[in-house]
């Protein structure tokens, strides 16, 4: 107990910045004007501008002018429009489990309150309290784990640095090995940090041990559409454990994809064997949510809801998030090709195979030191470069950069 001089929270240590945040804040705080901002996960226009997709412009002027919606509450578990269509999306209009109301869907606060929520309900009904992510992973996964009272929190290999690729051996040896019935996240598409998606094929070993082992999936879909351009085409992962007759929860976001960052829209969704399961979810995730922030916001539940139950809006969405995933692309081609043109050391060729919005370039902690310091270029230490940070304005001092930091700086590639 502090004195009438000291708080009660004098002992109280400063915690730990979060990584991605604190590089955010030392970018904007920074006033070269040659700055470049690779790190934080945001998609940013040919201009380096933050882009506001058209259709949900759009949308929001009418809404402005719709006397009829008003701020009242929406309901604990959401705005079941948005959560509806969220799903459908996710799963494809043909989906049984759908038909046969073997799913249910609730609101989220964006991405990460989808995971989180995913979490908490598996904490208080899921036996296993192991929890598996892939080595790398997005960083919040951990934290987000930890946070809702996980003690066994594990990695299952994934990246092969050897050929920037997929460790597939190592993630089905892993998965094998892990105790029976673990939680197991896996990023649907556009795996973050690294780029690297499984095939085809690889999806069928890794469902095939997922349910020989019994363990219960957490898809992670924060980028659905990101990876190729077309939605249903980076849906497929989900879509197949769905037509396996596999249970899972499954987090979509609907900051990037539509560019709804602010705004935190995500949909937690469960797909189970039973329609009776799927009622008695939506009473568990409004008992798990009514106390934490009793229902969630309205503004952009209502943009996704619109534009998604809306054939000709959805349409408009779908080609400007394909933009997006195009303008991806010929950001690793200028890049990929400037690299080779310069002759620079270490092979590329993965900034154009790996996909979605980041590349894991293989540069180390002391090549990304340089090019922060030297050359005010933000990137993230473990080499993960955000795609939407290159413009055909900042590519040759990007390049250059590069070039010097993995020809100054001696660890090898
Ligand atoms: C893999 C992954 N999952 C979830 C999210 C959640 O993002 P948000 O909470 O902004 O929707 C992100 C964002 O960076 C991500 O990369």
């Amino acid at each position: 107990m502090g004195s009438s001089e000291t708080s009660v929270f004098h002992d109280l240590a400063i915690a730990p910045l979060d990584a991605i945040f604190a590089l955010q804040r030392n970018f904007l705080e920074d006033s070269n004007p040659k700055k470049a901002n690779l790190g934080i996960g945001v998609y940013r226009d040919e201009n380096g501008k933050p882009y506001l997709l058209p259709v949900v412009t759009s949308v929001e002027k009418a809404m402005a002018e719709d006397k009829t919606l008003t701020h009242d509450y929406l309901p604990i578990t959401g705005l079941k429009d948005a959560c509806d269509a969220a799903t459908r999306l996710a799963l494809g209009n043909e989906s049984t489990a759908i038909t046969q109301n073997r799913v249910s869907a609730v609101q989220s606060l964006s991405g990460t309150g989808a995971i989180s929520l995913a979490a908490m309900f598996l904490k208080k009904f899921y036996p296993s309290k192991t929890a598996y992510v892939s080595s790398p992973t997005w960083g919040n996964h951990n934290k987000i784990f930890a946070q809702v009272g996980y003690e066994d929190i594990r990695s299952y290999r994934y990246f092969n640095p050897k050929n920037n690729g997929l460790d597939i051996e190592g993630m089905i040896e892993d998965l094998r090995n892990a105790p029976n019935g673990s939680v197991i996240v896996l990023h649907a598409c556009a795996h973050n940090p690294t780029g690297v998606d499984p095939s085809k094929d690889e999806w069928q070993q890794i469902a095939n041990v997922i349910q020989e082992k019994n363990h219960f999936t957490i898809f992670d879909m924060a980028y659905q559409g990101f990876a190729t351009g077309d939605p249903d085409t980076d849906a497929r992962a989900v879509r197949y454990f769905a037509e396996r007759g596999l249970e899972f929860l499954c987090g979509q976001s609907f900051a990037k994809i539509f560019g709804l960052y602010n705004e935190r829209i995500g949909n937690l969704f469960l797909v189970c064997k039973e329609s009776s399961v799927a009622a008695a979810f939506q009473s568990q995730m409004a008992a798990i949510i009514r106390p934490m922030y009793s229902n969630p916001p309205n503004h952009g539940a209502r943009i996704v809801a619109t534009i998604l139950n809306n054939p000709a809006l959805t349409a408009e969405w779908r080609d400007q998030l394909k933009g997006m995933s195009d303008r991806i692309q010929r950001s690793r081609k200028l890049l990929y090709e400037k690299l080779k043109a310069l002759g620079t050391p270490g092979d590329w060729q993965h900034i154009i195979t790996q996909n979605g919005m980041f590349t894991f370039t293989g540069l180390n902690p002391k090549q990304v030191d340089h090019l922060i310091r030297k050359f005010h270029i933000y990137l993230l230490k473990n080499g993960r470069i955000n795609m939407c940070g290159i413009n055909p304005a900042n590519c040759d001092y990007i390049v250059e950069a590069i070039h010097d930091a993995v020809t100054c700086c001696d660890a090898s590639l």
